[in-house]
């Protein structure tokens, strides 16, 4: 591991440590300690507190991803699932990763997290802003019998799963917006992306990536819509970011398997239940269009039911996007 990782681990902690202690810990020179702190603010993008002779301190403390600490979190019934555990501390996008190691053969349940994306994806082309040791970037790689076709209502299993690891990790008031994002009290808490490949009557390989908010700091400023992390939700010392991977993991491995099963149609009850817009009057965007009309619930294929004037019509995720009327969180 480069020296400006490993200064990065023992920094983990917040604890001031001396360039000695690093140098001797480490086998270098006090000369390499220093330039490898400042590698690893100028390539992490992290703040390191530097104090002539009384050694180096983070900003604040970083809980970073451990694998056993992510398995102890996935109860058996759902470890059965899980291939293997990869974990990397920085890559262009877990997703693509994934994609490409599922066109080498990868095997169904491989699990990828990585502490920084250099090239983190969002639906729509937008990027997703993934900095360093914070936030969870966590994708899914998974395969089905079925075809592409038959896995639209697949993003909303995989959203219920989400929103339950929240869930049981503490936040109350979840909200479930059509069809990938989870929001906190309308702000942006966690997204979903999911990309597939295959025959069009099966099998398909499927990437469930999923991004969870849980320190942005100041990467939210560049973030174009309101958003919520876990820190403001439940505080620093509220949750612990390797158990939530784990809890993330579990719920979607339990959710692809049950979908392979019985589709959307058992996820459906909870969807609803969590759906703020439902009932509502929703805007949908399909590109420069504009279609006006009241949110009348989800079918089985994970398509939207709008009632407009014209009547009940249906809408495929694809690049439609929901928006309240007046234009308020996407
Ligand atoms: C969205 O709401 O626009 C979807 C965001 C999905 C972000 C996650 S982070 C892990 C995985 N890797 C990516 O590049 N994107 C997804």
């Amino acid at each position: 591991m480069a020296t400006h990782r490993q200064v990065l681990r023992i920094l983990a902690d917040g604890e001031r440590h001396s360039g000695a202690e690093l140098a001797q810990t480490l086998g270098v020179s006090r000369a390499a300690v220093w330039k490898a702190v400042r590698k690893a603010e100028t390539s992490l993008g992290l703040q390191i507190e530097t104090q002539r002779g009384r050694g180096y301190r983070l900003q604040a403390p970083l809980d970073l991803l451990d694998s056993a600490r992510i398995l102890e979190a996935i109860e058996p019934s759902q470890r059965r699932h899980l291939a293997r555990i990869e974990i990397h501390d920085e890559i262009d996008s877990t997703n693509s990763h994934l994609m490409r190691a599922a066109r080498g053969g990868a095997a169904a349940g491989t699990l990828c997290l990585a502490e920084r994306q250099s090239a983190g994806r969002g639906r729509h082309g937008r990027s997703w802003v993934s900095p360093y040791g914070s936030n969870l970037y966590l994708s899914l790689l998974w395969r089905f019998e079925l075809g592409p076709a038959q896995l639209g209502g697949l993003s909303l299993a995989a959203g219920t799963a989400v929103a339950a690891a929240l869930s049981a990790e503490g936040v109350a008031e979840i909200g479930l917006k059509w069809p990938n994002d989870i929001l906190w009290r309308g702000r942006k808490l966690a997204g979903l992306l999911l990309e597939l490949a295959g025959e069009a009557t099966g099998p398909s390989q499927v990437v469930i990536g999923v991004g969870v908010n849980t320190r942005l700091g100041a990467a939210g400023t560049a973030i174009d819509q309101p958003w919520a992390d876990l820190d403001e939700i439940l505080g620093a010392q509220g949750y612990d970011r390797n158990r939530l991977a784990g809890r993330v993991a579990a719920r979607l491995l339990g959710a692809v398997a049950r979908y392979a099963q019985d589709g959307l149609a058992p996820f459906l009850a909870e969807w609803e239940a969590r759906d703020p817009y439902l009932g509502a009057p929703v805007e949908l965007h399909l590109g420069e269009r504009r279609i006006v009309g009241r949110h009348a619930g989800i079918t089985e294929q994970g398509a939207l039911r709008l009632a407009t004037t014209a009547g009940v019509q249906t809408f495929l995720a694809g690049e439609v996007s929901l928006r309240p009327p007046t234009g308020g969180p996407r």
